[in-house]
């Protein structure tokens, strides 16, 4: 029995983070600090001719104006560096002129206000030579298309294959076959604090920046790459973060923090400089939530088990693969759902186009394969007459299923049990539901879907995390002090690292000082992404905390040990068949819900939202349920009202005013947090990570809600009032 793990201490954040104490990076001050802004380039297909910045220069109180000249090593990517830091004529790489959408950055101007700096800015003059804007992807991949970096000879970034058995034989034999065509959104993630930080030179010289990111070492590498300096050069400090929901994993300000920072202390000027980004730079000047098309057929016996699926999915990756290829592979997996099927055939493709770049977003590809999939095995359900969850307990993956991909789950697949709890419950509610009256027009359903997450970095990336422990104290350990990176993104994630440690230590809480979140004092932790960081940093910080204590027995003073956890390793997708082990734990998610469909003005409301999620072990009960919750409207944002809309690589909706997010009165009237605990045989006390999997199988659980109460299929989200009323044929 755990003492401190398992028990919902209260998080050792929320005093500052509710008295305003916390400070986030746009509420850092440094003396002497100069500001920064940033020129964008605006149009989404270019080739800058000329930048000339003389005006700018001589504003009174501008301190200097960088572009692309002044990068030493103008690229950058996080899983390929096909990204100018700067575009713009005069640096080392090829095709670094070319603007390729309305964020790329031009030129950064550091001056005494903000207000200066945004003046100089405006000064600065660019001679562009528009290109051919490419914004539909499937055109993208033709032959003729422009290229949006010629030296690949293809806008395709990537594609995956999975062969698994015969899929035409099995549809030859299949009883019914359901084709679905899907239209997955662009999402934004929208979190508190818009992106901002500092650069300066700290006491050892090294080039720091503050920033919210989610892998400090990553942003260190990154830095350290663009501006060819040693890593050790190059330091990353994360203090409050307002959320990051995967957009934060790629570089936004980072890079040109670091710059100014360091060519301005070349110059003499050693000061730092201080940059946050307006809401609309926020909106237009980083990635968003890849949309999909997908195009599906699936075919089931008359008892509904199923024989075969074929898919094909595209991903439109903007102007920059950010992390496209991450999330194509994990949409490839989970667009054939949590089923075991014998014939499976799937095409992937991310493909570049001068529309917003796209990357990492909470579910990682995951909550587009699986709209896909969900809705072919709720089309299914009606068709052959059979209830959801009965045609889901005929398929569901168990122990020892293969996967579309030809190898086994890792051992503690509890999808089984998951979606029965959830079921259960749905039952429950709706036999007790009275039958409230309202208004004729107004129509109510349930709708059913499950899930599965990967927990941890998938199909070979190498994985690991460090943890570091130091206890003091002469005959009894007095003081641990714990170092450790993984970034508190606001998830609970540092109150989870110090139960960890009390934990193992056997001490109590008071006793553990943290310190995170800083390449100078802390290694490699991986990114707080992925689902991974409870799971990782766990066994990380239980190893440390084992070694530690031998360390303590064999009256080490203080007694330090650093672990270094690896978890089982995966292998990437063979190119023909899409052969690998992709993972090495998973998370099994049940979502049901029921909405409220006004017929007379297309609004759906949604009323009862049951999650039941497979947490393996709930370190802090109450943090799963604020993650189950934060993910249930966060996912309901992206189904019912999120609109990113975009014309010719143009962003029109750059407000929130015009993009709307959930308010308090958007949110499901009642969430109801199932923490179901089937321990994962390799997580840290038998937990899994969670993070993300109670937004995967939201949507697809509201369209078959919409379904049930209206009888109409949605095959695009968002629902908003106007695509609602003509599904219904209304407008
Ligand atoms: Mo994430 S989308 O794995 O930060």
């Amino acid at each position: 029995m755990t003492k401190i793990v398992g028990k919902s201490v209260t998080r050792l954040d929320a005093a500052a983070k509710v008295t305003g104490e916390a400070l986030y990076p746009g509420d850092i001050d440094l003396p002497e600090q100069a500001h920064m802004k940033i020129l964008f380039a605006g149009r989404p297909h270019a080739i800058i001719k000329s930048i000339d910045a003389s005006q700018a220069e001589s504003l009174p109180g501008v301190l200097a104006v960088f572009t692309a000249k002044d990068v030493p090593n103008n690229e950058y990517g996080l899983i390929m560096p096909d990204q100018p830091v700067l575009c713009g004529p005069g640096s080392n790489k090829p095709y670094a002129e070319r603007v390729r959408w309305i964020g790329d950055q031009v030129a950064i101007v550091v001056a005494e206000t903000e207000a200066i700096a945004a003046q100089a800015r405006d000064l600065i003059k660019v001679d562009y030579e528009d290109l051919p804007v490419v914004t539909d992807m499937l055109a993208a991949m033709e032959p003729d298309a422009p290229l949006l970096h010629p030296d690949k000879g293809s806008n395709v970034i990537l594609r995956y294959r999975v062969r698994k058995g015969d899929v035409e034989a099995a549809f030859a034999q299949s009883d019914v076959i359901v084709e679905g065509v899907y239209d997955t959104p662009m999402q934004e993630h929208a979190y508190l604090q818009p992106e901002a930080g500092l650069g300066y030179i700290d006491e050892e010289g090294r080039v720091t920046v503050i920033v919210g990111g989610q892998w400090t070492h990553e942003d260190q590498e990154q830095i350290a790459h663009a501006l060819n300096l040693p890593l050790e050069q190059v330091r990353v400090i994360y203090p409050a973060i307002g959320g990051a929901f995967g957009g934060r994993e790629d570089m936004s300000v980072q890079i040109v923090l670091a710059m100014a920072a360091w060519r301005l202390a070349e110059r003499g000027i050693n000061r730092p400089v201080k940059i946050i980004w307006t809401r609309e730079e926020s909106m237009f000047a980083h990635h968003k939530r890849h949309p999909y098309h997908i195009r599906t057929r699936w075919g089931a016996d008359k008892t509904g088990k199923l024989l075969a699926a074929e898919v094909e999915l595209y991903a439109d990756a903007g102007g920059y693969a950010y992390t496209s290829t991450k999330v194509q592979g994990n949409a490839t997996l989970m667009c054939t759902g949590p089923y075991e099927i014998p014939n499976v055939k799937v095409d992937s493709a991310s493909i570049y186009t001068n529309n917003m770049v796209t990357g990492a977003f909470r579910g990682f590809g995951g909550p587009q394969g699986m709209f896909a999939a969900e809705q072919q095995m709720n089309k299914l359900a009606e068709k052959l007459g059979l209830d959801p969850v009965e045609i889901r307990r005929r398929n569901l993956i168990g122990e020892g299923s293969i996967l579309s991909v030809g190898t086994p789950l890792p051992k503690g697949v509890s999808m089984g049990p998951v979606v029965e709890k959830c079921a259960g419950r749905m039952e429950e509610l709706q036999n007790r539901q009275p039958a409230q009256k309202s208004h004729p027009a107004v129509k109510r359903g349930w709708g059913f879907a499950c899930g599965f997450k990967n927990v941890g970095f998938s199909f070979g990336a190498p994985e690991q995390c460090m943890a570091t422990v130091e206890l003091r104290g002469n005959a009894e350990i007095e003081k641990a002090i714990l170092y450790h990176a993984g970034a508190e993104v606001g998830q609970g994630a540092h109150t989870a690292f110090v139960q960890f440690a009390a934990e193992t230590l056997g001490l109590p809480m008071e006793k553990v000082e943290l310190v995170a979140s800083d390449t100078a004092t802390s290694g490699n932790s991986g990114s707080v992404s992925a689902s991974r960081m409870t799971f990782m940093a766990g066994n990380a910080i239980k190893g440390a905390c084992e070694l530690a204590l031998e360390k303590w027995q064999n009256e080490e003073r203080p007694a330090t040990a650093t672990y270094q956890y690896r978890p089982p390793r995966t292998t990437p997708m063979d190119p023909e068949t899409g052969k690998s082990e992709p993972n090495f734990a998973y998370g099994y998610v049940a979502e049901a819900v029921e909405v409220e469909v006004d017929t007379e003005t297309g609004q759906v409301r949604l009323l009862n939202v049951i999650c039941a999620d497979d947490v393996g072990k709930a370190v802090n009960p109450q943090q799963v349920q604020g993650q189950i919750e934060g993910a249930v409207v966060q996912a309901a944002g992206y189904a019912v009202l999120e609109n990113m809309i975009q014309r010719d690589g143009y962003l029109l909706t750059d407000k929130l005013s015009t993009y709307l997010i959930p308010t308090v009165l958007d949110i499901p009237e009642n969430v109801e947090s199932l923490i179901l605990e089937y321990a994962d045989p390799i997580g840290p006390y038998g937990a899994r990570g969670m993070g993300e999997m109670p937004y995967l199988p939201l949507t697809p659980a509201i369209t078959a809600a919409v379904h049930a109460a209206t009888g109409v299929w949605f095959d695009e989200f968002p629902l908003t009032p106007e695509r609602v009323l003509r599904g219904l044929g209304k407008i």
